[in-house]
């Protein structure tokens, strides 16, 4: 086999590096804790009484309690067995040991972990943007399969009732991100389609990105833009998607909010029923496609 025929048998990887979303920002309060497996590590995520966010090894450093059993007091993480009190960067109140800190931060209404080092944070929209979201969703599809749906030119027509008006374009950059642009029009006729076609004026012009798990979706219907993220978490069972929708800060926010959600949704629950238990082949005759799995293989792993 030679080289090329090689790479194109190398698998997806499961945990690439890059940021995971693990939760939606509104579900992590103040004061509370929650635990999160990513790439075989267990990690606990806590929010401070100040506001700030830590992501910490789930297992104390002084006798390996899990911190989930701990509370917050303050600006720190009391381990529930000795009162070991751990700071947000791992360092502990009077005492020498660090519990090791994973890098977490919020972006759009997502709370984000990165596994490996100096990674782009996937950003939509700018901070402009005012955000929401729906409640996540699980599906029996590798994370892989989710991501692929994207950038399946193809089914843009079968599925979702959308037309290409033009040849899309696929860039990647090894190791970062791959990017799709298109221009596409209206011929489906179901509520929603009727209702994008009036407000783009039926021409949509999209920008996705993926960078590793996480999907960046950038719209622009003319007259307004939306922006959409879906964080992908591997799970035992597939994928739980966290899905969240920007619009515009200004007039009519609540309003475009709703609507740019409304149609986003509607969107995406036409591949929800068609991905269940798919098993992707990535030998498909699909430049667009070849070109991110290309992308894919670049990604390191994840290791903890
Ligand atoms: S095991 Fe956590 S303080 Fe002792
Ligand atoms: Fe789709």
């Amino acid at each position: 086999m030679n080289a090329v025929a090689a790479f194109a048998k190398t698998p997806l990887p499961d945990w690439p590096q890059g940021w995971y979303a693990f939760s939606h920002s509104r579900n992590l309060a103040r004061g509370q804790i929650r635990a999160v497996t990513l790439a075989g590590q267990e990690i606990v995520v806590f929010r401070t009484a100040a506001g700030a966010l830590g992501a910490l090894d789930a297992h104390c450093p002084h006798m390996g309690a899990h911190l989930a059993h701990g509370r917050v007091h303050g600006e720190h993480l009391v381990c529930a067995l000795h009162c070991w009190r751990i700071a947000v960067d791992g360092s502990i109140e009077q005492r020498a040991p660090r519990a090791r800190a994973w890098p977490v931060r919020e972006q759009g209404g997502l709370i984000l972990i990165e596994f490996g080092a100096g990674r782009p944070v996937p950003i939509a929209g700018d901070a402009q943007f005012v955000w929401t979201d729906t409640a996540p969703l699980d599906l029996a599809v590798p994370w892989h399969a989710v991501m692929t749906n994207a950038f399946d030119m193809p089914h843009l027509a079968t599925v979702h009732g959308r037309e290409l008006v033009a040849p899309a374009q696929v860039s990647m950059e090894a190791g970062r991100q791959c990017s799709l642009q298109y221009v596409s029009r209206v011929s489906g006729r179901g509520l929603s389609d009727r209702l994008m076609k009036w407000i783009s004026g039926d021409r949509i012009h999209v920008r996705m990105v993926c960078h590793g798990t996480t999907l960046t979706i950038e719209t622009d219907l003319g007259f307004t833009r939306t922006a959409a993220c879906v964080g992908m978490l591997p799970t035992p069972q597939g994928t739980r998607l966290y899905p969240v929708f920007g619009v515009r800060r200004g007039r009519f926010q609540r309003v475009r909010l709703a609507l740019a959600r409304w149609l986003f949704t509607a969107f995406l629950r036409r591949d929800l029923y068609v991905i269940e238990g798919m098993r992707l082949r990535t030998d498909v005759d699909d430049p667009a496609l070849q070109t991110l799995f290309d992308f894919l293989r670049t990604l390191r792993p994840a290791r903890a």
